[in-house]
């Protein structure tokens, strides 16, 4: 699918935790042209590739990007206007070999994701193909992922006590996106009132799910049970399942020691704890259990809870196809998440899916903490055909875009299965 490309442009803008973004248009002939404005995460993995920031203190406390803008608008239009590409991965290669550095460094992760984006939005517009498909290979077919809808929030994600990050629930059982959708929603609806009633806060995390002052990730667990049952749904496997994301790196005290709830934990602990969770609660999933740093740790959890649950690597793993390759043969996790800013272009996201694919691992797309009203990792998900897909809570207008996008393409493309895949 050749294109040429006329028009490469960005501008600044607002996310979601009011910190600036990048919008950028890329201009195809014949009027075809898109915007892409990129996400950014909070609890981010140390191997990420890097966001340009200004670091200017007098504006936007340092957090402006009209370095990334100013590599946009200069370098990357130079090198992109006027010019033919075979493909996505043509122009992929060329955004990566301009930057000249691994991750991305020098023009910034920001710059090359969102011209990245804005191009193959644009190529599939003027194609006259749905983005989705655009994005699908021969790996898997698409389909449309699961929903995992956060709907308590910790972590870096919320100023509460609560370590853990995410607590999502996640309609298995659900045959289609807006029976899942509807079950997110009611759950949200009910857990609401439920700390109402218990007499907690309901204030709001980023991601859109509540920060109520609660310590103990046993109890919020708790919670979330009763939510689902409350809106009327199963637990487990054939009705709405948990999926947590503690983040660990975020509560690592130091190599392989943890601090949660007031108590210091080894991994060992840590995967005993887990253990203990799985026995007592419908969990599913869990990503980021311990820090990237405890490989020692991840490979004794993949031992004992792999053949249970999905094991899923984010900071450890951040959507490069080298590290999670090299995961795969150190038998850590058996699931990966897939965040495209973590690694820059929309190619090598492909590809670190389709190493996931290839080696039984499955994958799950995420947004970032920091986001926008950008959908594309809505078609993203549904293209790789990887059946998971994670984007906050039912609730907040940049959470729920990606979802509403989801619907969209279920209502447009009867024909496309719902499910995991597997
Ligand atoms: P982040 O959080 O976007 O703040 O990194 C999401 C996650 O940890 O999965
Ligand atoms: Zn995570």
């Amino acid at each position: 699918m050749t294109f040429h490309i006329t028009l490469v442009r960005a501008m600044e803008i607002l996310d979601s935790r009011s910190r600036p973004t990048l919008s950028v248009t890329v201009g195809l002939p014949g009027g075809f042209s898109a915007h892409a404005a990129v996400p950014s995460g909070a609890s981010t993995g140390s191997q990420e590739a890097v966001e340009l920031r200004d670091n200017d203190p007098t504006r936007y406390h340092g957090a402006g990007v009209r370095r990334a803008i100013g590599h946009v608008n200069g370098e990357i239009a130079d090198a992109l206007r006027g010019r033919d590409f075979a493909d996505q991965a043509d122009l992929d290669r060329t955004l990566t070999t301009l930057d000249g550095t691994p991750n991305a460094s020098r023009l910034g992760a920001n710059a090359l994701v969102g011209v990245s984006v804005a191009t193959a939005r644009a190529a599939a517009a003027q194609a006259g193909t749905p983005l989705w498909q655009y994005l699908s290979t021969d790996d898997a077919p698409p389909l449309l992922p699961v929903p995992h809808f956060n709907i308590v929030n910790g972590g870096a994600h919320a100023p509460n006590p609560l370590e853990f990050q995410e607590f999502m629930v996640a309609p298995l059982g659900a045959r289609t996106v807006a029976e899942a959708l509807r079950a997110g929603s009611e759950i949200y609806t009910c857990l609401r009132h439920r700390l109402t009633v218990c007499g907690h806060s309901t204030a709001l995390g980023d991601e859109g799910g509540f920060a109520p002052d609660v310590t103990e990730p046993e109890y919020a667990l708790r919670l979330l049970v009763r939510a689902i049952t409350d809106a009327g749904y199963p637990t487990g496997p054939h009705g709405v399942a948990i999926a947590l994301d503690p983040a660990a790196n975020a509560f690592r005290q130091s190599e392989g020691v943890y601090r949660v709830n007031g108590q210091t934990l080894t991994s060992s602990d840590m995967i005993a704890r887990y253990r203990q969770m799985i026995d007592d609660f419908p969990i599913w999933s869990i990503e980021d259990g311990l820090a990237e740093d405890d490989r020692t740790g991840w490979a004794e959890l993949t031992r004992t809870l792999g053949s249970r649950i999905q094991l899923i690597g984010d900071d450890i793993f951040v959507t490069n196809p080298t590290l999670i390759a090299q995961a795969v043969d150190d038998h850590i996790a058996n699931a990966a998440l897939i965040k495209p800013n973590q690694i820059g272009t929309v190619t090598e996201t492909l590809r670190a899916i389709t190493v996931c694919q290839r080696a039984g691992y499955a994958a799950m797309i995420s947004h970032r903490s920091g986001e926008t009203d950008d959908t594309f990792i809505a078609d993203l998900a549904v293209g790789s055909g990887c059946g998971q897909i994670k984007s906050g809570a039912p609730a907040r207008g940049e959470r729920v875009a990606k979802y509403n996008r989801l619907l969209e393409i279920e209502y447009r493309h009867t024909e496309l299965p719902y499910g995991l895949g597997r």
